[in-house]
């Protein structure tokens, strides 16, 4: 048969036949040389890898069993125990706790410093011996911008290797190894398959880097499943589409909350009023600064959990990146793990709403978040101590 299929097939299985012992020992050892077992690699998911580093502009890529997977991957392909991370402070929970409970007890110091003042920044990657400087391009949730330039000039001036969590931007938005990030990893869960009916990761970079990664996959074992790749190579199909869409809503969404009673302050890389816009404006592709919105609410915890709740359109989870609008409080979620002193620290306001702009219609969004900040306003809801 000469056709060509039109979409990757899902090869469902776990191991591959070889013609000889001879061969099964040389693709038993060498993932590149073909496949053995889906553990080590599979045709769908070495195609995911591959798609992500094109798109990345990287020279290789590799797909994983999820964004902390991935991150998990990248970090431990690079540090022993003694050798010592910097992260921002505003930085994911997950990851953060990762770094904190995971690297740090197997002799990984790990140091949170201010990477948007490039002063405080130099100052911490200069303050000891550091193997890794790790950011996020649009941090979650407070969309923090990272001047990628600049930190890794920093980075690479004391010897160190940068790694950047595009997940917030996705590669449409923001190309972090043209800016000079070493690999740069993604959680596949969110704008990359776009549609919340997957988990999955990537990395990307240089090939020496990513073989290390391969290496620290095939021994822990975070493998995508072939299905999964093949659910975010279809998601990256219309990936620039859904991007430029929920841009356009984000931007106009945010804007319009802005001038909303009970709206403390909308924090929106591509509004001037964003600490880091003229960063995100060098940065990102023109007009498109990606589909999340953090909302600071007057009324605070109690205020966010009310409109939380008075939505009806978004859906009441945990994730973002998706076709539909999710609203949720990071304090209670995804940055659950810290601390009010930590949280605080980290810019994350008690009624700090973080929004992943869906594809819905912006005039169906305005009018449900017009409702929801009414009854916010008036709740009268005791505050909840957490
Ligand atoms: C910025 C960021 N990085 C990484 C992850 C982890 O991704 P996953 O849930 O696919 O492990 C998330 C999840 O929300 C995230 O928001």
């Amino acid at each position: 048969m000469d056709q060509r299929p039109s979409s990757v097939p899902i090869y469902q299985t776990a191991t591959f036949s070889s013609a000889d012992a001879g061969e099964l020992g040389d693709v038993a050892s060498d993932p590149r040389s073909g496949y053995a077992y889906s553990r080590i690699s599979n045709p769908t998911s070495s195609a995911l890898g591959a798609a992500y580093a094109e798109l990345a502009d990287g020279e290789a890529g590799i797909a994983l069993a999820s964004g902390m997977g991935a991150i998990h991957a990248a970090l431990a392909s690079q540090l022993k125990a003694g050798d010592r991370v910097v992260a921002p402070l505003a930085v994911y929970g997950s990851t953060r706790t990762q770094l904190i409970d995971t690297f740090a007890r197997f002799g990984v110091q790990v140091d949170f410093a201010d990477l948007t003042d490039e002063a405080a920044a130099a100052e911490a990657i200069a303050a000891a011996p550091t193997r890794v400087v790790y950011a996020e391009t649009i941090a979650n949730p407070t969309t923090v911008v990272t001047d990628h330039a600049a930190v890794a000039r920093l980075a690479h001036e004391r010897g160190a290797t940068y790694i950047v969590d595009n997940t917030f931007a996705s590669p449409y938005v923001c190309q972090p190894l043209a800016l000079g990030a070493d690999l740069v990893v993604e959680s596949g869960t969110k704008f990359l398959s776009g549609h919340s009916d997957v988990i999955a990761g990537v990395v990307a970079g240089r090939a020496d880097l990513i073989r290390g990664i391969e290496k620290v996959q095939i021994d822990t074992g975070a493998t995508i499943g072939p299905f999964d790749a093949f659910l975010v190579l279809r998601g990256i199909m219309t990936l620039a589409v859904r991007v430029e869409r929920h841009a356009r809503t984000a931007a106009a969404l945010g804007a319009w909350l802005e001038r909303q009673d009970g709206v403390q302050r909308v924090l929106y890389p591509g509004l001037p009023t964003h600490p880091q816009h003229e960063v995100a404006t060098r940065q990102f592709r023109p007009g498109v600064a990606g589909g999340m919105l953090a909302v600071e609410l007057a009324g605070g915890r109690s205020a966010g959990w009310a409109v939380i709740d008075a939505l009806t359109l978004t859906d009441l989870t945990a994730s973002l990146g998706s076709v539909h609008t999710m609203v949720v409080h990071p304090p209670s979620t995804s940055q659950r793990q810290m601390t009010e002193a930590e949280l605080a620290e980290a810019g994350i306001t008690p009624g700090l709403l973080r929004v992943s702009v869906g594809l819905e219609d912006l005039e169906d969004l305005q009018d449900d978040f017009a409702a929801a900040l009414e009854i916010a306003r008036g709740a009268e809801r005791p505050a909840v101590g957490v």
